[in-house]
């Protein structure tokens, strides 16, 4: 996480504060041994599997996931932002914060976009309500059943019918082209002889940040011209994704409720909203990202999403809800009838028909199985393989091994299949991400887990930094397969080629995604690696990570060699050729 403060005072700030005492502030912790366990703040659970390592200076629960240093506890805990965290802990243990005279270039200019979107906001806004031309959209939005009240509340906008209003109207508020550029609020001419306005003879709906600030927008034609809606593009305040239309309304709500109600479009959050649904978000987009899913599971564990029923028949649709259960949430589905969506379903048939609907909604395992049982034959062997190998990948990303345990029993029961034949499968379609086990990646076992083995490289360097040299000497960052993992090695070689100690506390500041620092608490915190041989172990996985590179490089080599024979290209054979034996002689 760079910033503008020095690394030796972000370091210092983080030696002179304890994150047990710090932690202990906001939540009872208990001691159990070296460490301190508590209920998780950040999800809800009955027995405490959050964990805090004095030693360390970390934290990790193993019920959701989350992990970080002191600094990570309190951007989550208190929804910070960096600097905000490593000013309260300086405030907090008298360490001053020296003010650098030429800030950042970039300084400034989210702030500055900030603003810009704040004004064109209005701008969009006083045009809808104010100007006598748009009576006529004015009349669009009474007919799709908006109120001006919930036109006023979600500040929708309209966009005139010209290249440059809005364009004018922010230079005559004294900002360059290149900021106005970055808003994403202008194209450029293909001609580069200019700007124009993006959105034209659209209604606009801001989108907003969950602290009320608008990031972009999305615009929508009134008449039935495509594209329908068009968007803003990312910029350094937006990004794609990360955002939920409408949490800023809801989040208390969504809280108070312990559950969300999600849905795709602007409409089917506004209109529900303006009848009373007030725990609901929109992932604007169809698949659900897995930063917003991490989004929401600050406020709930439980979600519901309202299906769209041309997709809810789609298994790769219900695949993407999978990584709901990779965070632990609980999801349900509903599908709306044909036709319609939640946006017309109110405005038909009632708010109260939709509550009904919500209230029956289907977890998304039934749903699923359900899905499955019409897709594939049950009594055949095949179609029991089909069904099986779809509910496992459901079933792996179970993190509650209570929960697991109850829908293997289920699907078991259904399939007539025995419990341990589909664990046997289940371990085949873990993907590393719950537990370490080195029995699953040792080199007798067949499949080959990239991420597991390379996770394991990883604990077995925190846990013996000499480790860290031999892997210089044998393996390169590259060929390590996950991106995380990449960045974790590459920082730790970083440090000890330093000469300096591994402090998981500080590695964790310099990575600025959550997941990274997620995993690497995972590593430390979860069981020593006590029972087996740590080099042996080390030795084996470095083997592995090293065959199975040979082996794509052998792949991607014939693949050369096929193509290579095909366009009759004799001098590139012969060198694949020869490049391809000497792989195999290693
Ligand atoms: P829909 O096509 O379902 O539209 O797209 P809608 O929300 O029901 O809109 P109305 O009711 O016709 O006004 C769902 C969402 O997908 C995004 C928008 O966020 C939209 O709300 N979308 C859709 C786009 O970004 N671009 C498009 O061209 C279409
Ligand atoms: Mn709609």
């Amino acid at each position: 996480m760079p910033g503008l403060i020095p690394q030796e005072i972000i370091d210092r700030i983080l030696d002179a504060n304890d994150i047990a005492e710090i932690i202990s502030g906001y939540i009872p912790l208990k001691r159990a041994g070296r460490n301190f366990r508590a209920l998780c703040p950040f999800h809800h659970e009955k027995t405490p599997s959050f964990m805090v390592s004095p030693d360390r200076q970390i934290y990790h629960c193993f019920g959701c996931g989350a992990g970080g240093n002191v600094f990570s506890f309190l951007m989550k805990y208190e929804r910070m932002e960096f600097p905000e965290a490593v000013e309260m802990l300086a405030k907090k243990v008298g360490i001053a914060i020296p003010k650098t005279e030429a800030p950042e270039k970039n300084a400034g200019v989210t702030e500055k976009l900030f603003t810009i979107n704040e004004l064109a906001g209005k701008f969009y806004h006083d045009i809808l309500f104010n100007s006598k031309e748009v009576g006529s959209i004015r009349v669009y939005l009474e007919k799709r059943g908006i109120t001006p009240e919930t036109a006023k509340k979600f500040k929708l906008g309209f966009a005139p019918d010209k290249w440059d209003t809005l364009l004018n109207y922010l230079r005559g508020k004294n900002f360059s082209l290149s900021l106005i550029d970055k808003s994403g609020l202008v194209s450029s001419r293909d001609d580069a002889s200019g700007y124009y306005d993006r959105f034209r003879d659209r209604i606009i709906f801001p989108i907003f940040d969950i602290k009320d600030r608008i990031v972009a927008f999305g615009a929508r034609v009134t008449k039935d011209t495509l594209p329908k809606y068009i968007n803003s593009p990312e910029t350094p305040i937006y990004v794609k994704g990360k955002n939920l239309y409408g949490l800023n309304f809801t989040k208390d709500e969504i809280r108070k409720q312990d559950a969300v109600v999600v849905v795709e479009g602007y409409l089917d959050f506004i209109i529900p909203y303006q009848a009373g649904i007030r725990n609901i978000v929109a992932s604007l987009g169809t698949a659900l990202t897995i930063e917003q899913i991490r989004i929401l599971k600050r406020y709930t564990q439980n979600a519901v999403i309202l299906f769209d029923p041309d997709l809810a028949g789609e298994l790769a649709t219900l695949r993407s809800l999978d990584l709901f259960l990779s965070q632990d949430m609980n999801v349900k589905l509903v599908t709306l009838p044909k036709g319609f969506d939640p946006d017309s379903f109110v405005r038909e048939k009632g708010v109260d028909k939709l509550k009904e609907l919500i209230n029956e909604s289907v977890d998304l395992f039934d749903y699923k199985l359900n899905l499955l049982k019409n897709k594939y034959d049950m009594r055949k062997a095949q179609g029991k393989a089909k069904i099986a190998g779809e509910m496992l990948s459901t079933i792996s990303r179970i993190k509650n091994e209570v929960i697991k345990e109850s829908y293997l029993k289920k699907l078991s029961d259904i399939l007539s299949v025995r419990e341990d034949t589909l664990l046997k499968e289940l371990s085949k379609v873990k993907d590393g991400m719950s537990s370490i086990d080195y029995e699953s990646i040792s080199s007798d076992s067949k499949t080959f887990n990239a991420k597991a083995v390379e996770k394991m490289v990883v604990k077995l360097m925190l846990e013996q930094e000499d480790l860290i040299s031999q892997l210089r000497e044998r393996l390169e960052v590259s060929d390590f397969q996950d991106p995380h993992i990449k960045k974790i090695v590459c920082s730790m070689l970083d440090l000890n080629s330093q000469g300096k100690k591994i402090e998981v506390s500080r590695l964790m500041n310099n990575f600025d995604d959550q997941e990274i620092c997620d995993t690497l608490t995972h590593l430390c915190l979860s069981e020593e690696c006590r029972e087996i041989d740590k080099q042996k172990a080390f030795d084996d996985c470095v083997n592995r990570i090293k065959q199975e590179n040979i082996k794509e490089k052998r792949n991607q080599l014939r693949g050369e060699i096929k193509i290579a024979e095909t366009q009759g290209n004799k001098d590139r054979l012969n060198q694949l050729i020869q490049e391809y034996n000497c792989l195999i002689k290693r």
